[in-house]
């Protein structure tokens, strides 16, 4: 289930590419990545991550099934904004993502409760991430029943689900997973997850009100900028500029934080009315999620097709998809800087990114089929 979700969120980033050549609404395009492509890979991350982090047993099977309700979603979603399926599609899909996303927040707190001693403080990342989905959803809902209010909903929306859920299950999730990748011990890691995650809430909310109130714009992306800095600063304090920039996952991760920050600036530039809000679309995936997803697909992948203990088959899938991590991130990074800037031909470098990394990621999944 987690490799068919890694392999489907691939191919949907390669659909948004598709459509953005293709001329499709910028919306269509939009949610090809964020809701088909990254949010029912966030749900089964959250999956794999919440009994790690909890000390407890595999995750059930009607929780391990929610990914594909959200995938249902997205595509449901992505088809009504291209044109395809009629606008009374959106509410089924508002409704089925209210309920998965319901359901996935309650498990957080079930297991947190469970949990024997304290939970992991990465836990309250992923609930709070879970919390702006579930608002998103509310706000765009209630924008489609409430024309008047619909513009300052839509920018709730789509604020609260980027820097919102995805940024901040991405931030949480990267404190522990940016040690592992370069096995290699962070003992201050969870101490940050707790000092950053108000200041990370605080920055989001105020982004997602800044729509009615623009003093707000500098406030949130200010505060966000502040945390990410901060989560970079203590990775090259703990690990080392060479270490993370040698390892195919460490870099492309890094590049992810350094992406964001890149958006985040956007987002301050842009709240002010300094240029328009659609790059910082095309920038939140380019140079965040491209990068993040694959840095973060080539660290887990070999564990959850091989799970257990480490095995050599694990290693050699692992050495596979991490080749050209280097050269992936410039492209995504170089490719998403261009295009934010308005250059098209940037998605030519994004394009080339995503081949790069279907190529590793086949060639390394068929090598594995025959290592057993
Ligand atoms: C069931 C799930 C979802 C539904 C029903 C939904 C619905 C919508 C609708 C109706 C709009 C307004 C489109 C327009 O004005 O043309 C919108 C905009 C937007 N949504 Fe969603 N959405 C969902 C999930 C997500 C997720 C998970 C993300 C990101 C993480 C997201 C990000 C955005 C963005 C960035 C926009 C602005 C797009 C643009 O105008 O370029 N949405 N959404
Ligand atoms: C800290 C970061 C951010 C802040 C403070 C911020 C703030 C704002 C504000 C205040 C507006 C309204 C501008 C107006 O009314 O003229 C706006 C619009 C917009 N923002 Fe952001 N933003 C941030 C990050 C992002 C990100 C990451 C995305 C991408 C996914 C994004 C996408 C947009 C879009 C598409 C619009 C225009 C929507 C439209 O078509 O009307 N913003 N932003």
């Amino acid at each position: 289930m987690l490799i068919y979700l890694g392999c489907s969120a691939v191919a949907a980033f390669a659909l948004a590419v598709g459509l953005t050549v293709a001329g499709a609404p910028p919306a269509a395009v939009a949610h090809a990545a964020f809701a088909l492509g990254a949010m029912p890979l966030i749900f089964a991350a959250m999956g794999h991550f919440v009994p790690v982090l909890t000390r407890s047993a595999g995750v059930e099977p009607a929780i391990h099934r929610l990914p594909l309700a959200m995938q249902a979603a997205g595509a449901l979603v992505v088809a009504v904004l291209a044109g395809v399926v009629p606008g009374w599609g959106l509410h089924p899909a508002i409704l089925v993502g209210l309920v998965a996303t319901g359901l996935m927040l309650g498990w957080t707190f079930r297991r947190g409760r469970a949990c024997l001693g304290k939970p992991h403080a990465g836990l309250a990342w992923y609930k709070a991430s879970l919390a702006c989905l579930l608002v998103a959803l509310v706000a765009i809902l209630a924008g489609l029943l409430w024309p008047a209010g619909y513009a300052a909903l839509r920018l709730a929306h789509l604020h609260l689900n980027t820097l919102g859920f995805i940024g901040l299950a991405a931030v949480g999730t990267l404190h522990v997973l940016m040690p592992t990748a370069l096995g290699m011990p962070d003992p201050q890691a969870a101490l940050r997850l707790r000092k950053q995650l108000p200041w990370a809430v605080g920055g989001v909310a105020a982004s997602a009100l800044a729509g009615l109130a623009h003093w707000l714009a500098p406030v949130g992306a200010l505060v966000l900028a502040g945390v990410v800095i901060h989560t970079l600063a203590g990775w090259v304090k703990t690990f080392g500029a060479r270490r993370i920039i040698k390892d195919g996952a460490g870099v492309a991760l890094f590049g992810a934080g350094l992406g964001l920050l890149t958006v985040i600036a956007t987002g301050f530039v842009h709240g002010l009315g300094g240029m328009l809000g659609r790059p910082a679309v095309t920038g939140f995936f380019a140079l965040f999620l491209l990068p993040l997803v694959t840095g973060a697909l080539s660290q887990l992948l070999p564990v959850w097709r091989f799970p257990g203990p480490a095995t050599p088959p694990r290693a050699q899938l692992r050495a596979a998809l991490v080749r050209f991590g280097a050269l992936r991130t410039a492209l995504f990074l170089t490719g998403g800087g261009l295009l934010t800037a308005g250059i098209t031909a940037g998605a030519l470098l994004l394009a080339a990114g995503v081949a790069l990394f279907a190529g590793v990621l086949v060639k390394g999944l068929a090598g594995a089929r025959s290592a057993g």
